[in-house]
């Protein structure tokens, strides 16, 4: 079997941190190489190599893909769907040039594998609402949707081109308690948690009704695990798989919540990501996932807020003891 050396970069942020221990878990702590632009993550540290990287350093990152005999890259670096409308250009700059010089430099040491994380972000308006499917009309209105969009077709690209094994999921708003969410729309479903511990109330900035695609991390985690040890063959699409666990609004997961906390309360005030929240569909249709690896979702809405709850009260009271 080829050893594999795998860098993660964008380690310290919400998927890497997760990612990151689950790789060293299958790889061995010291085949995988953890590296951001900012500080290593609390949870990384003793548990493997980390390097300081900023993946808009070409030159840099080449080096230390020879110099670490790196044969796998899973480039997490991003500004998300709400921090991108702040800064368009930042957003834009980011999210196409990380990948253009991850592809180059896969394409250029001959790399076995690269994953990239692509969104729902990129379905817009004109899409369906309901199960919206893998092919469909595609019009996103915001600059992350537009930089997605536009980062699956230079997947497509190097894979076709040059034989680049660059392997992507359509990731929905993911749900986590270990590290906080960075900037995403969806970050309410995660906010929600922390407050209804904290305050027994939350204010969120979505209406009630607001319906949208959520997928627990363990599941996000195992998906990309799974997509990425699939047979080559097996991954018909080379833009990005369609990906999906569970739906809900606002009002739905804070009636989950009061079924364990019973004096919990929420109130719908939207604010600028309503809009953005709007243009996006409801559900998903996974279908082609399920068929060519097998994808399948463990968490549902009630699982993952049971599991949510146990987890933060018990980070709670550590830090009380
Ligand atoms: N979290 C979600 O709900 C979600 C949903 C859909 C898609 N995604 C995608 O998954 C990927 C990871 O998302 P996340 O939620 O972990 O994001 P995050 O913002 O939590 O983490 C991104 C990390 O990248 C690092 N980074 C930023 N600029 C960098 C640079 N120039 N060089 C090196 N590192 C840099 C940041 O410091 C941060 O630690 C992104 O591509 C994102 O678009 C996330």
């Amino acid at each position: 079997m080829v050893k594999e050396k795998i860098l993660v970069i964008g380690a310290s942020g919400q998927i890497g941190v997760e990612l990151t221990l689950a790789l060293r878990k299958i790889y061995g702590n010291a085949s995988v190489v953890a590296s951001d632009l900012r500080e290593e993550n609390d949870l990384l540290k003793g548990t493997g190599p980390y390097v300081s990287l900023d993946v808009m350093n070409k030159e840099m990152l080449h080096v230390q893909v020879i110099r670490q005999n790196i044969t796998q890259i899973y480039l997490l670096a991003a500004i998300l769907s709400a921090t991108g409308e702040k800064n368009p250009n930042l957003a834009w700059n980011l999210n196409m040039q990380s990948l253009l010089n991850v592809l180059d430099i896969a394409k250029e040491e001959k790399l076995h594998k690269v994953y990239w994380p692509s969104s729902i972000a990129v379905f817009g308006p004109t899409s369906p609402k309901i199960n919206c499917p893998q092919q469909t009309i595609i019009e996103p209105i915001t600059v992350y949707g537009i930089s997605k969009y536009a980062g699956e077709f230079w997947c497509n690209y190097y894979h076709q081109r040059y034989g680049v094994d660059v392997r992507s999921l359509r990731y929905p708003g993911l749900i986590s308690y270990k590290s906080a969410p960075g900037g995403g729309t969806t970050d309410y479903a995660v906010e929600i948690f922390h407050d209804a511990l904290e305050e027994k109330h939350y204010n969120c900035f979505l209406k009630e009704d607001t319906y949208l695609p959520m997928m627990y991390m363990p599941d996000a985690i195992r998906a990309t695990i799974e997509l990425m040890e699939a047979p080559a063959e097996k991954i018909s699409i080379r833009t990005s798989y369609n990906i999906s666990a569970m739906s809900f609004s606002p009002k739905e997961i804070g009636e989950a919540i009061q079924k364990r906390i019973p004096d919990f309360t929420i109130f719908c005030k939207p604010d600028y990501r309503q809009a953005i929240a709007d243009s996006w569909p409801r559900s998903i249709d996974d279908s082609e996932a399920r068929k060519h690896w097998r994808w399948s979702q463990e968490y549902d809405l009630s699982k993952m807020t049971e599991d949510m709850l146990v987890h933060l009260k018990h980070n709670r009271e550590k830090v009380v003891v």
